[in-house]
């Protein structure tokens, strides 16, 4: 049974403007080109290609989370997950194919029947279901990976889109490693995969060999040598392990692209993917040079990236263009001068369009709960009263030993106060003591159901100290695989923000805890990766 989207959705003829461009190409010489802007689809892969990164391991509701702020962000694909690599993707997948409405679900899945079942099986229930098929097609790939002839891999290709084609109209090919494929054998393939029925063709540079003018040039030569081409869209996705993913991408784009694949933050597999919001903002930017437009809500990027920074446990470098925190920062006095007296000096975007705003209020210790939760759905977080109420108490706690409470340590509150999972143990009181002529001890009480456990250790500092404590009262033995501590805030009365990872048994676990104190912070932290542990999520 063919699912879901109606034909016309994203593949009617009027409605592939990349069409448009690849016969502008064509018919570039002969007439006078007339210039109409086209359309740029943008297909998010940071719940699949990003959330690859060793590390970056997100749980359902967090997968979820993230989901719903791409739909908010307008993103016309979403690439929720690869469903038979574990049946926690499976049902990551299948629970946003049945949720999210707007864009576009897709599911990955090799060239072969299992994974086009099993990616078909999770998005049945969709209302604008896909399914992305992939297989390499480099020489490289081919021999060194697949240990299989040209022929073959013709064959597992054409029968994965037929097979995917039978279940769902929306089908992507991938031919993997395209960047460094024979051209010719690159075509025959694409040609091939049209005819079985596929409904979008994804160009990869899979390892970021690619250089933009040589990236374009392929582009334009698919346009020209794929008689069929003109039936789907023609989409890219590249990596940035040269450092030139976006520039590939936009490279494309100019030669008649009319899809970008790419990740919030540009998260993915080594260096990453193409960053979104560099792509966005620069199709939005140079719109005068590339002819293009996104229906991106650009006033959601800022948003978008700080929630998969803080979901991921990956922050973003203060120079990463767009989202970075010095990239609207203007230091110098000559720029600061210019920037004054008319902003486009210096400025080609404005922060706004990214949804950069100064808050124009100031929450202290006599705010009310009401301006409380105007702040914290301003900022994305929708609690119910009881939630609230919590937040608040802690609030106090906050705003008593600070003057200023900013954005930053609302987010950490919330994140601190409201757990999405449950919390088999609760720090109750943490006492410590250190200094350079002690042995640093910590004795720790965490509370589980109505008991109160105590326990005291000593170890290399006062961190370590209470993790032993911890670890003698939960049992448990965990590897500390990563401690990283941030002040959530500028000033010396900032909220420390802390960032574990944990190691059982090959899975890594992210806790988070945030307190002016930095040593409880480590605890509330800890204890929030063996929570997770405990209850089997990530
Ligand atoms: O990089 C790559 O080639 C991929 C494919 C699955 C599209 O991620
Ligand atoms: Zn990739």
């Amino acid at each position: 049974m063919v699912m879901g989207l109606k034909a016309d959705s994203l593949n009617d003829p009027g409605d592939l403007p990349h069409l448009k461009n690849l016969s502008n190409i064509r018919d570039r010489e002969d007439q006078e080109e007339v210039k109409m802007p086209r359309k740029i689809f943008i297909f998010d892969t940071t719940l699949r290609d990003g959330e690859q990164v060793p590390g970056a391991s997100l749980n359902a509701a967090e997968k979820m989370e993230i989901a719903r702020q791409l739909a908010k962000l307008k993103v016309d694909v979403i690439e929720a997950g690869n469903p038979i690599s574990s049946l926690e993707d499976f049902e990551s997948v299948s629970s946003i194919a049945q949720e999210i409405k707007g864009p576009v679900i897709c599911a990955l899945a090799r060239c072969v029947a299992a994974d086009v079942d099993r990616a078909g099986e999770a998005i049945k229930d969709c209302e604008k279901p896909m399914i992305h098929v992939y297989i390499g097609v480099s020489d490289i790939h081919m021999s060194g990976q697949l240990r299989k002839t040209p022929e073959q891999v013709m064959k597992m290709a054409v029968s994965s889109v037929q097979q995917a084609k039978s279940m769902c109209h929306e089908v992507e090919f991938s031919p993997m490693d395209a960047a460094r494929a024979r051209p010719d054998y690159l075509y025959e393939v694409i040609e091939a995969t049209i005819e079985a029925g596929a409904t979008v063709i994804n160009i990869p540079d899979t390892v970021g060999y690619a250089v933009p003018e040589q990236f374009g040039q392929l582009i334009s030569d698919i346009g020209q040598n794929v008689p069929n081409i003109s039936k789907v869209r023609l989409s890219v996705h590249c990596h940035d392990d040269l450092g030139m993913a976006t520039s590939n991408s936009l490279a494309a784009v100019k030669a008649g692209a009319t899809q970008i694949e790419c990740t919030i933050n540009g998260m993915g597999e080594r260096a990453g993917n193409t960053a979104l919001e560099e792509v966005v903002m620069g199709i939005k930017t140079r719109s005068d040079y590339l002819d293009a437009y996104t229906d991106i809500k650009t006033q959601e990027v800022m948003n978008a990236s700080r929630l998969v920074s803080r979901l991921t446990g990956f922050p973003v470098p203060p120079n990463k263009p767009i989202v970075g925190s010095n990239a609207f920062a203007h230091s110098s006095g000559v720029h600061q001068d210019g920037v004054l007296k008319e902003r486009t000096t210096f400025e080609i975007m404005n922060p706004e369009d990214v949804g950069l705003q100064e808050s124009e209020i100031i929450l202290t210790a006599r705010s009310g709960r009401h301006a409380l939760r105007h702040r914290l759905s301003e900022l994305g977080y929708e609690l119910s009263d009881e939630q609230i109420n919590r937040a608040y108490e802690r609030f106090l706690k906050v705003a008593d030993k600070k003057k200023e409470v900013f954005d930053e340590d609302l987010t950490a509150i919330v994140e601190d106060e409201l757990p999405s999972i449950p919390q088999t143990y609760y720090l109750d009181y943490i006492q410590v003591s250190s200094g350079t002529r002690f042995v640093p001890t910590a004795t720790i009480g965490l509370r589980k159901g109505d008991e109160l456990i105590q326990e005291a250790a000593y170890g290399d500092g006062p961190v370590d100290a209470a993790y032993k404590a911890i670890d003698k009262i939960t049992g448990v033995k965990v590897e500390l695989a990563d401690y990283s501590i941030h002040a959530a805030t500028k000033g010396k009365d900032a909220m420390g923000a802390v960032l574990v990872r944990i190691r059982d048994n090959g899975h890594t676990f992210i806790g988070r805890g945030a307190s002016t104190d930095i040593i409880e912070a480590s605890a509330k932290a800890y204890v929030n990766a063996i929570n997770k542990m405990l209850h089997g999520t990530k």
